[in-house]
């Protein structure tokens, strides 16, 4: 396989999205993590500070980069010659959605989509649960990177 992207809101990135992308980089010859630009949804973090961030965590992987995209995801991947869509499956509830919105990339520009099943470790979380955890003081220790830890805590700080 050439080139894949790991698309997602990554706010913040997790260790489970991490464990994708070290994945991906051995499927891929090349790998970007392309941050999805949503302005109607509101986020803890900038698009510019979870790129930042998605950039210090994939630093070891040689073969991966960051960018971020807005629109489709299929245009991106033609803009940009990558011919399959990465990503990592939690637990059937992911599926329906997952399944639907493969079979429509497909449909539009016959991208492929190739799912990992997500290490066993991080397969019950979210961004939006740690959110959600951290914002009432419960730990999130071991769950993010630990470049991403400190200005996680720091983020839910400021938003109480
Ligand atoms: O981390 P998320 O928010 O679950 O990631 C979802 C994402 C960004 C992968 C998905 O919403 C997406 O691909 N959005 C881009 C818009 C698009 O292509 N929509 C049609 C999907 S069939």
């Amino acid at each position: 396989m050439r080139k894949a992207v790991c698309p997602g809101s990554f706010d913040p990135v997790t260790n489970g999205h991490l464990d994708v992308f070290t994945r991906a980089s051995d499927l891929a010859d090349e790998v970007v993590v392309a941050v999805l630009i949503n302005k109607k949804k509101s986020s803890l973090f900038t698009v510019e500070e979870r790129i930042e961030m998605l950039r210090d965590v994939v630093a070891p992987l040689g073969n991966v980069t960051v960018d971020a995209f807005h629109g489709l995801l299929v245009n991106y991947c033609t803009d940009n010659g990558i011919t399959a869509i990465i990503k990592g499956l939690r637990a059937i509830s992911d599926f329906d959605y997952e399944l639907q919105m493969a079979q429509m990339n497909y449909r539009l520009t016959k991208v492929e989509t190739i799912f990992i099943s997500t290490n066993p470790l991080y397969s019950y979380i979210s961004s939006s649960l740690l959110k959600e955890v951290g914002t009432y003081g419960g730990s999130i220790e071991g769950l993010v990177p630990d470049v991403v830890h400190g200005r996680f805590v720091e983020a839910l700080k400021s938003q109480r």
